[in-house]
C-alpha cells in the first residue's frame, strides 16, 4: 500500500471491501474520499469541487443538500422512525406513496405496490412474484426470465442473473442455473451486421427472441426484463421500433414485460417514464434511485391487477405471502419518496428535463467531430460517448476499458465526475442542472477528452 499512513484513504483501504472496483486500485491509490455536496456539486475531503455528472449513480435527480427532503426525514424520524409492514401492519407514508405511484406509472390496471430498499431487491421481488403468480395459475414450468446482453438489473442472486454483463457473472457462479437466459443487445453501432439498417437489425433481434422462446419452449418462459435505455451497459438507446417488435413476440407467447425503470424513471428520458419515451407497454415496473432522489434507499415494484388477482387468490389458500424485507416501506424512506414526487410535480422537474434535453444532447453530439469519438448517443438527460481507435473500422482499445478509465480520471482532474462505461464516458446529471452548468460539464469533459487524445497519440494507439 502506497497511501500516506494514517490518511483517510489509508484507513478506508484498511477497513472496507469496496464494491465495483478492483481491490488493487483501492490498495494502491486509495478511494476518492468525498465530504459534502450542494446542488450539482460535490467536494472531496481536500476541498476540491466537482460537478456531479452522473447524479451520484444515476440517482440524485434533485442534487445534493435539499433542505426540504432533510426536514421531511427529520420529522418522520421524530414521529414514527420505524414501522415494519409484516403481519398486517402499515402506516400513512407508505400508503400515500403507493397511491401516488399507482396513479403515475404506465402500467395498465396498476393494482399494488411492493416496497424494497434497492433496485436489486426489487428485481428479485419481480422474479419471485412472477414465479408465485405462475404457480398460482397452475403453470409450474413457466419460470424462465429473459434478460439481455449488456442489461443491468442489480447484483443479488436473481437480479445478478438477469444482468447481462460479464463482471457480474464471472467468478460469481451466475447466472443461476436454468431459469435465466439472455437475448441480444440492441446496440446497432456495435452489433448490426455490415450494411444492416436499423429496421432490419430490430427485425432480426425480434426474430432471435422468438427463436429463443421456441427453443426453450413457450410454456417455460415467464417474463422478459429490459431497461428502456440500458444505463450501466453504456447508455444504449435502442433503434426506433425495437420495443414494439420485441413486445409483439412476447405477447404472442404470453410472456410478461418487466420494465426496469430504476434509471429511466422519473423524468430522465424526457417523459415521466422511459417506457413512455421508448413506447413500451410494461406489465410491471421496477422503480428505485430517483424515487427518493437517493436521499433514502427505497425501491418499489408496481404490479397489475391481472397478477395481483391470482397471487391474492393463492395467498388465501396458502396463507402468508412469504416474502418481505424488514425495511419494506420504511416510513422515513416513504416520507422522503412522497416529498420527492411532490417536488418533481411542484417544480416541474420532468418538464424541465425535457426542456434542457436538446441542449444536453446537442453538446454531447458535438463531440462526434473529436478524433476519439466513434459514437455519441443518448436521449433526454442521459448520454454517452464511445471511444474508438479507428472511426472507419470502429476498432476499440486493448485492454478494453483502459482508455475509458484514463478519460474518467482526467475528468476528475478537471473537476467533473462522470462514469466510465467500457471505453466510453456516460453522463446523467442531476435534473436540477442549469444551462450554464451543462456548458460547464461539457467544457470540463472536452478538456479531459483532449488529455485522453494526447495520451492515446503518445502511445501510438490511434489509426493514422
Ligand atoms: C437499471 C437498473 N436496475 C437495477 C439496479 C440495481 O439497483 P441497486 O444498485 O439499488 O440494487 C440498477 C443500479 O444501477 C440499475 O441501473
Amino acid at each position: 500500500m502506497n497511501l500516506p499512513a494514517g490518511s483517510l484513504a489509508a484507513r478506508d483501504a484498511a477497513a472496507i471491501l469496496h464494491p465495483m472496483v478492483s481491490p488493487a486500485v483501492i490498495e494502491e491509490r486509495g478511494a476518492l474520499m468525498m465530504a459534502r455536496g450542494k446542488g450539482v456539486y460535490v467536494w472531496d475531503s481536500n476541498g476540491k469541487q466537482y460537478l456531479e455528472g452522473l447524479a451520484g449513480l444515476w440517482c440524485t435527480s434533485l442534487g445534493y443538500g435539499n433542505e426540504e427532503l432533510a426536514q421531511v426525514a427529520h420529522d418522520q424520524m421524530v414521529s414514527l422512525s420505524f414501522q415494519h409492514m409484516f403481519n398486517g401492519k402499515s402506516h400513512e407514508p407508505a400508503m400515500l406513496l403507493a397511491e401516488k405511484l399507482l396513479q403515475m406509472v404506465p402500467v395498465e390496471n396498476a393494482s399494488k405496490v411492493f416496497f424494497g430498499c434497492s433496485g436489486s431487491d426489487a428485481n428479485d421481488t419481480q422474479v419471485k412474484l412472477i414465479w408465485y403468480y405462475n404457480n398460482a395459475l397452475g403453470r409450474p414450468n413457466k419460470k424462465k426470465i429473459i434478460g439481455r446482453v449488456k442489461g443491468y438489473h442489480g447484483i443479488t442472486l436473481a437480479a445478478g442473473s438477469l444482468t447481462g454483463l460479464p463482471p457480474m457473472h464471472n467468478q460469481w457462479d451466475l447466472p443461476l442455473d436454468g431459469r435465466f437466459i439472455h437475448t441480444d443487445c440492441p446496440h446497432h453501432y456495435r452489433f448490426a451486421e455490415p450494411g444492416e439498417t436499423e429496421d432490419a437489425f430490430t427485425t432480426r433481434l425480434a426474430h432471435n427472441l422468438e427463436q429463443l422462446i421456441l427453443r426453450e419452449g413457450p410454456d417455460t418462459v415467464a417474463a422478459f426484463i429490459a431497461e428502456p435505455v440500458m444505463a450501466a451497459g453504456g447508455v444504449l438507446v435502442p433503434p426506433a421500433g425495437y420495443f414494439e417488435k420485441m413486445q409483439a413476440v412476447l405477447n404472442k407467447y404470453d410472456v410478461l414485460f418487466i420494465a426496469d425503470e430504476v434509471v429511466c424513471g422519473f423524468g430522465r428520458t424526457g417523459q415521466p417514464f422511459g417506457s413512455q419515451t421508448l413506447n413500451i407497454k410494461p406489465d410491471t415496473v421496477t422503480l428505485a434511485k430517483a424515487l427518493t432522489s437517493a436521499y433514502q434507499p427505497l425501491s418499489a415494484i408496481v404490479i397489475p391487477e391481472k397478477m395481483y388477482g391470482p397471487i391474492a387468490e393463492a395467498g388465501k389458500k396458502l396463507g402468508t405471502i412469504g416474502h418481505g424485507y424488514t425495511y419494506s416501506g420504511h416510513p422515513v424512506c416513504a416520507a422522503v419518496g412522497l416529498k420527492t414526487l411532490e417536488i418533481y410535480e411542484r417544480d416541474q422537474i420532468f418538464q424541465r428535463a425535457a426542456a434542457l434535453a436538446p441542449k444536453f444532447q446537442s453538446r454531447l453530439r458535438s463531440f462526434l467531430d473529436h478524433p476519439l469519438v466513434g459514437e455519441a448517443r443518448g436521449v433526454g438527460m442521459i448520454g454517452a460517448l464511445e471511444f474508438v481507435s479507428n472511426k472507419a473500422t470502429k476498432a476499440g482499445f486493448t485492454p478494453y476499458g483502459s482508455i475509458g478509465t484514463y478519460c474518467f480520471e482526467r475528468c476528475h482532474v478537471h473537476g467533473l465526475i462522470p462514469r466510465n462505461v467500457g471505453d466510453g464516458i456516460a453522463l446523467c446529471p442531476p435534473l436540477i442542472i442549469t444551462e450554464a452548468q451543462i456548458d460547464e460539464m461539457f467544457d470540463k469533459l472536452s478538456l479531459a477528452l483532449d488529455d485522453t487524445l494526447n495520451h492515446v497519440t503518445r502511445l501510438g494507439l490511434l489509426a493514422a
